[in-house]
């Protein structure tokens, strides 16, 4: 930036972040106007981007959001808990009541007007489980806006959870419907087809923890010059590449759990933000970023998590080839004319599920993928309330509204890789190595695996960073 930009912006009442004294900023008169529009008087990275941001999108970008969640908020009283269960139903019903046979839908208030004996098909959120003592029958409490229902089953799935919105189809007697099928909303056949373009590439990383004494530093510069084709192994991948997904835990942020201060190499949180953008700074611009964040990042834990405060990792925004997006979001890559689409989510409540299922009791890049497989099937990325934090918004952001070609998730800090009917499931491990919290709980990540997906026909790998020579990761599940 000009000094004599810099007094134009100053004249007219508009404070400089000084993170921005190197940055170009194009025509100064029209940046003015920008922001005097949008009534701006300071001028910070994030603002500067937005800017940008919003020019560019008159011309045809490589990403598209679908769902990103933008920051409005509620008073999270109780009748916004109420609104927020009645948007997660309404949201799933929408999705099941194509399913269902509406000559035999009905709801809980009509339950009871229905003749014993009959055919009956109903919609519910699942309020209670348990099992019955003499028979070993699955009880399912069920609600919709109208009343309370019971379900009876004479087996047991395990795949039931309480919170999951569920068609349950059977027959009344007397006070409670005996269970003949249960239908989740479940993910649709995306009858997938080989796109019309070349070899194109989308890198998934996450949990790059910047700050701890133990980021995998060394491994993390060997992918950053792998990426800038300055390494000989799968060269041709790196050329090929035009997207990398950064799925949140960017930082290792502070005070996020007892005693990390000890493991903390930078202690201040812009500071280990400043240390992730000189990193990042090296990727060819080819390459899109897509920036989301998780729990460790400076932005608030409950989900949907807004974009990354920029007080704190505003130099990020000054990365010309990065898109930032909400956690969860729902986005299409874009290639010559055609586009996959990508869910992000960091997986904060795959912990839930491995704690608290049991036949999930164990942090196997199988059981990760399977209770991935889980929550598509569910068409929720938390099904049960409290398994993630969340804000009672007016629509439930963590709903899965429409099948993704692939479904990235990261926090557990493990490899994996499969597809669910035609969708690619993933975790991106991590780039730090064991922290004493991990050890205590007998956790062991896996370190510097970057899972890839060609665009093109959605054939995927693992490659590893963790030695010296980079080589396809064949641990993980895949
Ligand atoms: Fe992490
Ligand atoms: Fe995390």
């Amino acid at each position: 930036m000009e000094d004599s930009d810099l007094e134009r912006l100053f004249e007219n009442g508009i404070i400089v972040d000084s993170s921005l004294k190197d940055k170009e900023i194009g025509d100064v008169d029209e940046l003015i106007s920008s922001l005097k529009k949008k009534n701006i008087s300071i001028l910070d990275a994030k603002t500067l981007y937005d800017i940008f941001r919003e020019k560019k999108r008159l011309e045809s970008l490589d990403t598209e959001a679908i769902t990103d969640y933008k920051g409005e908020i509620t008073q999270s009283k109780p009748q916004d808990w109420i609104a927020f269960f009645n948007a997660r139903y309404e949201q799933l019903k929408s999705i099941l009541i194509d399913r269902a046979d509406p000559k035999l839908l009905i709801s809980a208030a009509g339950f009871m007007s229905v003749p014993d004996g009959s055919d009956v098909e109903i919609i519910g959120m699942v309020s209670n489980i348990s099992i019955s003592p003499v028979k070993k029958y699955q009880i399912i409490d069920i609600e919709d806006p109208t009343g309370q229902c019971r379900i009876i089953s004479r087996s047991v799935n395990d795949e039931i959870l309480k919170d999951q919105v569920l068609l349950f189809k059977g027959r009344k007697i007397k006070e409670a419907i005996f269970l003949d099928d249960v239908t989740f909303p479940d993910i649709k056949l995306r009858n997938d087809k080989v796109l019309n373009i070349g070899d194109t590439y989308v890198a998934f990383i996450s949990d790059v923890h910047v700050g701890s004494s133990l980021f995998a530093e060394e491994q993390f510069k060997r992918f950053i010059s792998w990426l800038k084709g300055e390494v000989g192994e799968y060269k041709d991948i790196a050329e090929k590449m035009r997207f990398l997904v950064i799925n949140g835990d960017l930082v290792d942020g502070i005070g996020i759990y007892p005693g990390q201060e000890k493991e903390l190499k930078i202690k201040d949180i812009r500071s280990q933000y400043d240390a992730l953008y000189s990193l990042l700074a090296e990727i060819p611009k080819n390459i899109k970023i897509i920036i989301t964040q998780g729990n460790h990042d400076a932005t608030r834990i409950a989900e949907p998590q807004p974009h990354i405060d920029p007080m704190f990792g505003g130099s990020l925004y000054l990365l010309d080839n990065a898109v930032f997006l909400s956690n969860p979001s729902l986005l299409n890559l874009k290639v010559d004319g055609s586009k996959r689409t990508l869910l992000l989510y960091h997986g904060f409540s795959i912990s839930y599920f491995v704690n608290n299922i049991n036949k999930f009791n164990s942090m196997r890049p199988e059981d990760i993928l399977s209770i991935m497989r889980l929550m598509l099937k569910s068409r929720h990325l938390a099904p049960v309330h409290g398994s993630a934090q969340v804000v009672p918004l007016r629509k439930d952001y963590l709903v899965i509204e429409d099948t993704p070609d692939i479904f990235a998730t990261g926090h557990v800090h493990k490899a994996a890789i499969s597809k669910y009917k035609d969708t690619i499931i993933l975790n991106s491990s991590c780039w730090q190595f064991q922290t004493s919290y991990q050890k205590k709980y007998g956790i062991v990540p896996e370190v510097a695996k970057v899972p890839i997906v060609n665009l093109r026909d959605k054939s995927y790998f693992v490659l590893d960073f963790l030695g010296p020579k980079i080589q396809e990761y064949k641990g993980g599940s895949q």
